[in-house]
């Protein structure tokens, strides 16, 4: 299982299946030392089908070793999304520390079902429960999937949270085979349209503050998203141990990430205080079309979450995690400047083979508009800029390279459009992936945004003011962009403590 890559746009940085195809991120835990990523799967071929629990490990969240899936396919279906505990207190009785799995099973004949299998071997070979399934729906809904476990404490009981159509539902047990039903939530809440996908329950200090404390939940919806197909979202509230109550109105939308590609994000068990995520890099819309063969499906980098207040409101940052520093290879730091309408910086990116990271803090001062493109000698380009006059952080990926994903002639659109969002975009749109998407600013600090924006092959994650604004689209330049063009409209504005740096592995 060594596969020489073949693709152009295989990311240099970010974790890809070797070969076959990958969605969401699923089963993340650690234990001794190891990050597991466990992955929706399909072993044979590059496209969605034959779901299987693919299998990657890491010590530091970004160098991966490929090993074998973990749970193929069975008679009860797919494999589905799902989690992994350590079972410290040795709930199930598969030993103390045992690594246990919760998975959907899925299949026409047996609908969705929540199975579970462990492991003794840190996450290697799972046996599955001669039993399964251990939660069947009791309304006999078709979408009944993706079982987050995680133990809460002041219950000293496991809790599962299930993505039950339109709604979460959650669950309790001491045993992990046998599981009560609590309660439901969501509704008529977030986004709209929505079928809820891949849900997440944390508990995080607000504003740093351990003293208070708020859950989570993170709810992954498709369709809904602002631009069209798949997106993450997540409601802040308080946890009884039986209901969870959202601090905010059901029609209160606030987002985990403002781009297109960033699905299925879920979080690792067993990492103490810290709370990291990792999103599957694609759309629903395309994911099966992107112009790649060999493999297809990436993650975005682990992102580590945490609450702020802006006002009298608390929101989630995802900023990308302090390990991806391991992969500077170089750093160019560049001189503090001001523009006032155009500065070019040609082949900036020049030896870096499409993979950098590029930081500056942007003062946009009296500009109405402050940006720059990243392009290449083709004239392709994807456009980055802070329009100060909508308040607004956009990226717009019209003229980005391949932008026409179509599938048998037709643009794939199985997701449901989102019309009412699209049309408040100041972007055009050609396609489902031509397009442009923006965050407003108003999440942020005033006056000068820091701004860390990691380039890889075929994607663009932008971060600022650690992670307030998350933003992750795929682009498909035919060259790598080598050159920076800034520009200003209506006044002038700084750039500062830039720096450019080559990433490698
Ligand atoms: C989300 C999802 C999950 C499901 C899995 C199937 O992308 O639809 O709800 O478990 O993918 O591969």
């Amino acid at each position: 299982f060594d596969v020489a890559n073949t693709d152009y746009y295989r990311p240099v940085y970010h974790h890809t299946p070797q070969y076959g195809w990958m969605n969401d991120a699923n089963g993340l835990v650690y234990k001794d030392g190891e990050y597991h990523l466990y992955f929706q799967y399909n072993p044979y071929g590059s496209r969605w089908g034959n779901m299987h629990w693919g299998h990657s490990v890491s010590k530091d969240l970004i160098h991966w070793e490929h090993l074998k899936p973990a749970i193929a396919r069975d008679t009860l279906g797919h494999i589905f999304s799902g989690s992994s505990i350590v079972d410290h207190r040795n709930s199930a009785g598969y030993g103390k520390d045992a690594m246990i799995a919760f998975y959907t099973s899925a299949s026409d004949e047996h609908g969705q079902i929540q199975c579970m299998a462990y492991s003794n071997d840190n996450g290697r070979t799972f046996t599955k429960y001669e039993k399964n399934p251990i939660l069947t729906p009791f309304d006999g809904l078709k979408d009944f999937r993706d079982p987050k476990v995680f133990w809460y404490e002041p219950a000293q009981k496991w809790y599962m949270i299930v993505s039950a159509d339109k709604e979460m539902r959650f669950y309790s047990s001491s045993n992990l085979k046998e599981w009560e039903f609590l309660s439901g939530f969501g509704k008529g809440y977030g986004a709209q349209p929505n079928q809820f996908e891949c849900p997440d329950f944390v508990q995080l200090a607000v504003d740093g503050n351990p003293e208070n404390k708020k859950w989570v939940m993170i709810v992954n919806i498709n369709p809904g998203c602002m631009f069209g197909g798949s997106a993450t979202e997540y409601f802040v509230g308080e946890f009884d141990g039986k209901e969870f109550k959202c601090d905010t109105k059901p029609e209160v939308v606030k987002w985990l990430d403002y781009g297109k590609d960033h699905y299925a994000t879920v979080c690792f068990s067993n990492t103490g205080d810290r709370v990291i995520a990792v999103p599957w890099m694609s759309n629903w819309q395309y994911a099966n079309i992107t112009p790649i063969k060999q493999y297809r499906g990436a993650n975005a980098l682990p992102r580590e979450l945490s609450l702020y207040t802006k006002d009298g409101q608390i929101y989630m940052a995802a900023n990308v995690v302090k390990e991806a520093q391991s992969l500077r290879k170089d750093a160019r730091p560049i001189e503090n400047f001001t523009v006032k309408g155009e500065l070019e910086m040609d082949t900036v990116f020049s030896k870096m083979e499409g993979a950098y990271e590029l930081e500056m803090d942007v003062t946009p001062g009296n500009a109405r508009l402050v940006g720059f493109d990243l392009m290449n000698e083709k004239g392709e380009k994807s456009k980055i800029y802070l329009d100060m006059k909508e308040g607004r952080l956009v990226m717009d990926r019209t003229e980005s390279g391949i932008v026409d994903l179509k599938r048998n002639g037709k643009f794939d659109v199985h997701a449901k459009e989102t019309g009412n969002y699209r049309k408040t975009l100041s972007v055009n749109y050609q396609n489902d992936f031509a397009l442009g998407t923006w965050a407003p600013l108003s999440l942020c600090e005033d006056k000068t945004y820091h701004l860390d924006i990691f380039v890889d092959k075929c994607s663009i994650e932008i971060f600022v003011d650690g992670g307030r604004i998350a933003m992750t689209n795929l682009v498909f330049p035919t060259k790598p962009y080598d050159t920076l063009r800034f520009y200003t409209e209506g006044g002038e504005a700084e750039f500062s403590n830039m720096k450019i740096y080559k990433l490698g592995m």
